[in-house]
């Protein structure tokens, strides 16, 4: 029987110290994107690929996520007090029916690979997805979300399939790096996998970024791989473990990713959505038409 992928683990204990203070008493997963925090780009996104049970591995400042996928009682009575129907369906749709949470607390913070593993109490042996929330990626007009487009992989190949795009070869740095054996179009077998190497010893330009599909061998591997760069327990060492066993597939995706882990991708991901926003696109367009025509007059 083919084999579906149902579960989503989210990786948020992290300590997002690039955005401190921001994130000081509250996850870099909670930061907005205009009106809608990281992290629920990432669950719906999850959802529409037909994930219908969200892992939130969580640490020190857990309560935010909690309570963002909670219901929330006040809130709701006060809008339908108001009359703010359309808000009262803002706030209720956020997991829509159906689709369950599950809080995995991460005692201590030993990197990807230890937080993947605290999953594997809800994930058991099925094959699940990891997403990282700070990698917002645009849904393809076309093919539809990233997930969407690696989980049609899955059910054709089930295997594990790794979200890759290319890089510039200075940044090879920032990511785990594959080596590509060529299988399909905008696939290819994993041939080997690094993380963070530097420019000169990185086998590609073809990065990971915070899309993953794995089966559940990867737990029995984590258990056992010794601590890595930075000395944390690597998910990419994890993955290098797993393909001396299994076929990995490197998956080229359909869609335009914002670095949001880092502040300039997060403004520039600001931007995009916000002109893309229904209620202030235009009114921001116009905005940025004039500050840029005045930023240009006082440049020239
Ligand atoms: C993590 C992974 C790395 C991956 C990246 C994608 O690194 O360890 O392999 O390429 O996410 O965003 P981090 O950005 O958490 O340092």
């Amino acid at each position: 029987m083919k084999r579906q992928i149902r579960k989503a683990v989210f990786p948020v204990a992290g300590l997002g110290t690039r955005f401190l203070p921001a994130t000081k008493a509250s996850p870099k997963e909670m930061l907005p994107i205009v009106d809608k925090p990281l992290i629920q780009y990432g669950v719906e996104e999850a959802v529409a690929a037909g994930v219908n049970t969200l892992i939130f591995i969580i640490g020190r400042t857990k309560n935010a996520i909690a309570d963002h996928f909670d219901k929330a009682y006040e809130l709701e009575v006060e809008l339908e007090t108001r009359g703010k129907a359309d808000l009262l369906e803002v706030v209720r749709n956020i997991v829509p029916r159906g689709v369950e949470c599950v809080y995995v607390r991460q005692a201590e913070a030993l990197g990807l690979g230890h937080a993947v593993l605290c999953a594997r109490p809800v994930v058991g042996d099925e094959p699940f997805a990891v997403i990282l929330a700070d990698d917002l990626i645009e849904e393809d007009a076309s093919e539809g979300g990233t997930l969407s487009q690696m989980a049609r992989c899955f059910n054709k190949y089930q295997c594990s399939i790794l979200g890759v795009e290319r890089v510039p070869h200075e940044e090879t740095n920032k990511y785990g790096i594959v080596n590509p054996l060529p299988f399909a179009s905008r696939l290819n077998n994993v041939g080997g996998i690094i993380e963070k190497p530097k420019p000169e010893n990185a086998p590609s330009n073809l990065a990971v970024v915070g899309r993953y599909i794995l089966t559940s061998r990867i737990f029995d591997l984590l258990e056992h791989i010794p601590r890595g760069t930075g000395n944390e327990i690597q998910l990419t060492d994890g993955i290098a473990a797993l393909l001396n066993e299994e076929q990995v597939l490197a998956y080229e995706f359909s869609g335009r990713r914002h670095d949001c882990g880092s502040k300039l991708g997060y403004l520039i991901a600001t931007v995009e959505y916000g002109l893309r926003h229904p209620e202030l696109g235009s009114r921001f367009h116009t905005y940025l038409r004039e500050l840029t025509g005045s930023l240009g007059e006082a440049e020239g």
